[in-house]
């Protein structure tokens, strides 16, 4: 099973990405998570991509590309992958069919995620990460077992990127590529498109049966 997470930042595609993964028995690839771990030193490659990050731009194309395209190389990508955060353009949408053609593979689905604005802003305020194993929770919606506490015993962070101002650069940045992408996937018969406001258990549950 090859599956496509598409949807605004904070719509609950890793959350529901490792969820899917688990049901299908497949890897998820999340690339923010990816390059949260590629950017954790300091050099002049490292300190760039991260600038990217924290001002709530995308990281360009051929950086992103060139990762994915060895990642999905993996052992462990070869009979699935639910995709969480890529493609994010139609450049890397292109890049992914080529890569998908050379290989003789197809993706099953791209599900696009969708809610209304204030709840995303709701559930990116109140989400938790953690820096080791990259669960996430939310403070309301899907607390850890202690506060402030990862259950594998990790203190929690909040996502630099996740500050207001950033937030809205992020949507702002969605918006203008988001469509174009839609269309793609469309074009091709495999989007469908996921009402994504329900609570976390109503969503999975619609992923698993479409
Ligand atoms: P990335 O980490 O992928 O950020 P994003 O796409 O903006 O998405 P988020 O991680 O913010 O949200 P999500 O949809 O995964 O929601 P989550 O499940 O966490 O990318 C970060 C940056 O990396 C980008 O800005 C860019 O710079 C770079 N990047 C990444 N990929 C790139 C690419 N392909 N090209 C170029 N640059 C790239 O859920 C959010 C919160 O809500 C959590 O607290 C969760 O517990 C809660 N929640 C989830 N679902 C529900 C629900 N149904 N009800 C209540 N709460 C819920």
């Amino acid at each position: 099973m090859r599956i496509i997470l598409l949807g605004p930042p904070g719509v609950g595609k890793g959350t529901q990405a490792s969820r899917l993964a688990s049901h299908h028995g497949v890897v998820r690839l999340g690339t923010g998570d990816m390059l949260r771990t590629a950017v954790a030193g300091g050099s002049p490659f490292e300190l760039e991509v991260k600038s990217y990050m924290d001002s709530g731009g995308l990281v360009p194309d051929t950086i992103i590309i060139g990762i994915m395209r060895d990642r999905l190389a993996w052992p462990d990508a070869k009979d699935g992958y639910i995709l969480d955060g890529f493609p994010r353009t139609v450049n890397q949408a292109i890049a992914l069919d080529r890569f998908l053609s050379e290989h003789q593979q197809k993706i099953d689905y791209a599900f696009n995620l969708a809610v209304d604005e204030e709840i995303l802003i709701d559930r990116i305020s109140g989400r938790r990460s953690c820096p080791s194993c990259h669960r996430v929770y939310h403070i309301t919606y899907d607390p850890p077992k202690q506060t402030g506490m990862c259950d594998c015993r990790t203190p929690l962070m909040q996502r630099k990127d996740d500050s207001l101002g950033v937030v809205r650069q992020r949507l702002q940045v969605y918006q203008r590529e988001a469509e174009p992408l839609v269309q793609f996937y469309k074009q091709q018969g495999i989007l469908m498109d996921i009402n994504a406001g329900g609570a976390i258990d109503e969503v999975t549950e619609k992923l698993k049966l479409s």
